[in-house]
């Protein structure tokens, strides 16, 4: 206790001093790292060393742990937008892609990692995912690109590839100085959207990321955010999670197109109107909501390892309001919405052009967003409606009877609701 007050009145004096010198106390978010460190120390210390003692051993050590996390946030940021396939998550990782140069952003880069897992874990019949996905994850938070490296086939040579999944969807991988030249005639189709560049080479991608103040990674492969836990802890990382929903008969619809073959099953069964309940492929779907269920309910119970660190966000309301939640999105992350990132919403939220591709991120969102009404065959619409009914009721999508209001579009399918 005595060291703890001892604390509390360190803390005033620094902040007392740090005050002086700032001349102003504001919410100005040109200040950095110590102050906030120091109110919040002293916000916590005060309130645990107030006049009861109940707190236990453990509250206070969990506290600490809290703390911890603050010292690295000396500006650095590290966010992860964790989705499933086809809700939108390429749209929303450029987002942070597009920040500007203090962000060093990476699409996908556990593609790698369950590619080869899959692989190994149906020779070994052991599951192992989500401690490898954390630990790579957690190295490409650090910059540490080696845990990663083993994963990427074929095997990188002198820490160089040309297979990285989706290199170009990083603007930090195919800029200057990562972006090296192409040598004639080698590896000359790996190339950038806007300029050739040579094969990757992963020491300059490690530097490129160590110079930038804040990183981001989109993934589809995380499962449970539960398993994220120590990477959450990790005192040298302020972790941001920004969970990515969508409505998941659209989910359904949109897969259904763009992995046409993968689901000629669904759509057999939309053909001939039967859909038997115990079919892999419908327990499969029902995984894959209770998965995403139950990694909201985590989040939105805020234990203490997420506080302040979880934000649910739906994709209709970024379709319908994309410059407002990316403003909330990046006020919760806390690294200012750059004018870039800003740009490229308006221009890529507002044009009528169609998508040119499966992934293309060029869309009119809103109208996008509700296509899949008039795509879903309204017996798939039931299938999913009844093994997704907890998932839809707790993200506020609302259960359609009969086609017609399916495909009315005067009846919105959608709540209004506040997560966060
Ligand atoms: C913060 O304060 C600095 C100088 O004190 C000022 O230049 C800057 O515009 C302020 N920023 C905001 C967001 O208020
Ligand atoms: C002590 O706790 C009570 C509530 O239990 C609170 O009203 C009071 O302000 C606290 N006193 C101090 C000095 O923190
Ligand atoms: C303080 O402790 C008393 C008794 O131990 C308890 O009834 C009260 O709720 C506590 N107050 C706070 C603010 O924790
Ligand atoms: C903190 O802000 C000051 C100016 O307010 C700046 O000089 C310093 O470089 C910043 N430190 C970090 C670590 O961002
Ligand atoms: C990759 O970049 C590093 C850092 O500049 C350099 O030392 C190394 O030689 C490069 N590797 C290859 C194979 O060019
Ligand atoms: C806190 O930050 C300092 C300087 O940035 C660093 O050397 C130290 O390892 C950090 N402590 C922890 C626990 O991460
Ligand atoms: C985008 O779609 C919405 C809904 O259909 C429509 O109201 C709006 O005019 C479209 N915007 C553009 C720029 O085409
Ligand atoms: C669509 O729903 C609205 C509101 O419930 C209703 O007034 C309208 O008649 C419906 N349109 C069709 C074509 O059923």
């Amino acid at each position: 206790m005595k060291t703890k007050y001892a604390i509390v009145f360190i803390c005033i004096v620094a902040l007392v001093i740090i005050e002086k010198e700032n001349n102003i106390i504001s919410s100005n978010t040109t200040q950095n790292g110590s102050l906030m460190v120091l109110k919040m120390l002293l916000s916590k210390l005060t309130g645990t060393a107030g006049n009861n003692s109940s707190h236990s051993e453990g509250q206070e050590e969990e506290d600490l742990v809290d703390l911890h996390s603050y010292n690295y946030s000396s500006g650095h940021k590290h966010i992860l937008l964790l989705a499933t396939t086809r809700t939108g998550s390429s749209f929303v990782g450029e987002f942070f892609n597009q920040h500007g140069e203090n962000m060093f952003y990476l699409f996908e880069p556990l593609w790698h990692v369950e590619r080869m897992l899959t692989a190994a874990e149906e020779a070994n019949n052991r599951f192992v995912g989500p401690t490898i996905y954390r630990d790579v994850l957690q190295g490409l938070f650090l910059c540490d690109f080696s845990p990663l490296e083993k994963f990427i086939f074929p095997q990188p040579k002198d820490h160089v590839t040309p297979s990285l999944f989706r290199r170009e969807s990083s603007i930090s991988l195919c800029e200057e100085p990562v972006c090296t030249p192409v040598i004639k005639g080698v590896f000359e189709r790996y190339h950038c959207k806007t300029r050739q560049c040579g094969p990757l080479n992963l020491t300059l991608a490690s530097e490129s990321c160590l110079s930038k103040q804040h990183h981001a990674i989109k993934t589809v492969r995380v499962r449970q955010l539960e398993t994220l836990k120590p990477l959450v802890e990790d005192p040298r990382l302020d972790v941001r999670v920004i969970q990515l929903v969508r409505d998941p008969r659209a989910i359904l619809a949109s897969r259904m197109v763009a992995f046409s073959s993968k689901y000629q099953t669904w759509k057999a069964w939309a053909q001939d109107g039967q859909v038997p309940e115990d079919d892999e492929e419908v327990m499969r779907l029902k995984g894959n909501c209770d998965h995403i269920r139950m990694s909201a309910e985590v989040g939105l119970s805020r234990p203490p390892w997420l506080r302040n660190r979880y934000m649910l966000v739906r994709y209709e309301d970024i379709a319908r309001y994309p410059m407002q939640k990316a403003e909330e999105m990046y006020k919760f992350t806390g690294i200012p919405f750059s004018p870039q990132a800003r740009e490229w919403i308006l221009k890529n939220t507002q044009t009528t052009q169609e998508a040119s591709g499966i992934y293309s991120t060029q869309k009119n969102s809103s109208e996008q967003a509700e296509k899949w009404r008039f795509s879903i065959p309204f017996t798939l619409a039931q299938v999913v409606q009844r093994v997704c009914g907890p998932t839809m009721e707790l993200f506020g999508y609302r259960l359609v009877n009969d086609e017609k209001t399916l495909i009315n579009k005067s009846i919105s399918l959608l709540e209004e609701r506040l997560f966060n």
